[in-house]
């Protein structure tokens, strides 16, 4: 094994025998994904509640500014070893917010995105899963989206055809979706395991690291590459194993499976489909998980090592896990960044205070639910259950700022500005996306109004009054919510507003909870 991995390392660079011909593979897999424009990422978070029975909340400007009240801030609670005790079929691992001073990605180097690069890659993913949602939904296709896409082929080539193609050129520019506003949790892979850190996302399923020997490319990460050939427990798997037509995206190079991936705006992962052991954590390990040896990548991840795939597909980590988790996980995204959450795997999680029944008819990866309405300040707002019904709602952890159809954004806008008018607040200029900001300067707390979303069967998300606004500094302090362009592109429930919520996914009961205070 070793051996070979020298061998491809030799040739990744100049080309010629096998290494050439594997490295054309690659790049005609990532041609692939280009010409499919295929599109999907996220991650997981959580957000809490208040009370219905109350119309506002009271917010502590300085709280707000977690990361620049002090020149360095500190984690509040180091993540630690994770913990799981011997009465609970739970494992549990710890979030961290990928550029907050708990991350063992944070600090190193560079500044932190902007706001308005945060924001703008935000958009960018919210489309591409608008794009990808629009395009794998039987029978709904939008046309005025469509228009605007430029990688939409015609009609999908065969993947034969198109790996043994090598006209089609790859994405430009790598853009910055995945690059922002995720969460991380560290794992552990291969025998003896080195410890990766991955972000999460339930808006993807098939998880991957960067891999030696690298053959086409890799992007700057914090920890060192994953080398199968240090691995006793490694495996490829086979372009004839079941599980290589798992995929969405498969090619075959020399008997063993190519996976493919790409993000929202061009970022992608391509490279050998494997098996190793993956320990999430010290208790607990799962053999034999299937997930990308990336020998091509790139996009700014963040210099994370890859991504943990937690959707509802075929590949994902709690689908191949189902015998031993039950198709259940739950996460908790931290209020600040300077906190820490969990990522639950197992039934052994307190119950969810409020439950949703989990739609799946729309596609195999992400979590829709119905979304019926929205109360401001306790108030439910006039909307029709016809605007939500129309394209539907998922929930997706990577994607930062909650996207409502036209009608129902401008509907909560309305009343949130007439409540904060009501209070006196001042209006500051819009950022990106977010049109409906205020200036707090010299107040140190401030009321504003609760906001609750409202699915079927009853369930409520009170947002937390850390998952109301978004903070970019205290003259500017926005509603987190935007509205779609189009009333047939999906709403996406977004991390801000599920900061401190326990969300639970079960995958068998094909239900979602949520429980508010959860971290
Ligand atoms: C997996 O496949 C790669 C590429 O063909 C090869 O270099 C490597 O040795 C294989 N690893 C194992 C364990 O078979």
């Amino acid at each position: 094994m070793a051996a070979a991995a020298a061998r491809c390392a030799g040739h990744g660079g100049g080309g010629g025998g096998g290494g050439f011909l594997l490295r054309r593979r690659l790049l005609a897999t990532a041609a692939f994904l280009a010409a499919f424009g295929l599109c999907t990422a996220a991650a997981d978070d959580a957000a809490t509640g208040r009370g219905q029975g109350h119309d506002h909340v009271m917010l502590s400007v300085e709280d707000m500014f977690p990361d620049s009240s002090s020149s360095s801030p500190s984690c509040d609670a180091p993540p630690r070893d994770h913990r799981h005790d011997a009465t609970s079929s739970t494992t549990r691992m710890t979030i961290v917010h990928r550029h907050g001073p708990c991350s063992p990605l944070a600090a190193a180097h560079g500044e932190p995105p902007s706001h308005g690069e945060i924001l703008a890659a935000d958009q960018s993913r919210a489309e591409s899963i608008q794009h990808r949602v629009s395009t794998t939904t039987t029978g709904r296709v939008n046309p005025k989206r469509s228009r605007h896409r430029q990688q939409q082929p015609p009609s999908a080539p065969a993947p034969a055809a198109s790996l043994s193609s090598s006209t089609a050129s790859l994405p430009a520019s790598p853009g910055r979706a995945l690059g922002t506003g995720n969460y991380v949790v560290t794992v552990g892979l291969g025998t003896p395991a080195s410890r990766y850190t991955v972000v999460f996302d339930t808006g993807s399923d098939t998880t991957w690291v960067q891999c030696q020997p690298c053959v086409v490319a890799c992007y700057e990460q914090r920890e060192k590459l994953f080398d199968p050939a240090s691995s006793s427990t490694y495996a490829n798997v086979s372009c004839a194993a079941p599980a290589c037509s798992d995929l969405d995206v498969s090619g075959c190079s020399g008997g063993h499976c190519l996976y493919g991936v790409q993000y929202g705006d061009g970022s992608y992962s391509i490279g050998f489909f494997a098996m190793d052991t993956l320990t999430l954590s010290s208790y607990d390990a799962v053999k034999g998980f299937r997930f990308g040896c990336g020998e091509r990548n790139d996009g700014l991840f963040g210099e994370a090592a890859g991504l943990l795939g937690l959707g509802r597909g075929k590949t994902s980590l709690p689908v191949q896990t189902y015998g031993k988790y039950g198709g259940v996980f739950a996460h908790c995204l931290p209020a600040r960044s300077t906190g820490t959450g969990y990522l639950d795997f197992g039934a052994g999680s307190p119950p969810a205070t409020t439950t949703t029944p989990m739609l799946t008819g729309n596609g195999p990866t992400f979590y829709y639910v119905g979304m019926t309405g929205i109360r401001v300040g306790g108030r439910l707002l006039p909307i029709a259950p016809s605007v939500f019904a129309a394209a539907g709602t998922i929930v997706d952890s990577g994607t930062v700022i909650t996207r409502l159809p036209p009608a129902a954004y401008s509907s909560l806008r309305s009343a949130f500005a007439a409540a904060m008018a009501a209070r006196g607040y001042r209006k500051a200029a819009a950022v990106s996306l977010l049109d409906t900001c205020y200036d707090f300067t010299g107040m140190s707390q401030v009321a504003i109004p609760t906001v609750s979303l409202l699915f079927q069967g009853g369930a409520a998300l009170d947002v937390d009054a850390s998952g109301i606004m978004y903070t970019v500094s205290a003259s500017q302090v926005c509603l987190a919510f935007a509205g779609n362009e189009d009333g047939g592109d999906v709403g996406i429930v977004g991390n801000t507003q599920l900061k401190t919520f326990g969300v639970a996914y079960d995958i068998g009961k094909k239900v979602v909870g949520f429980s508010p205070g959860a971290c």
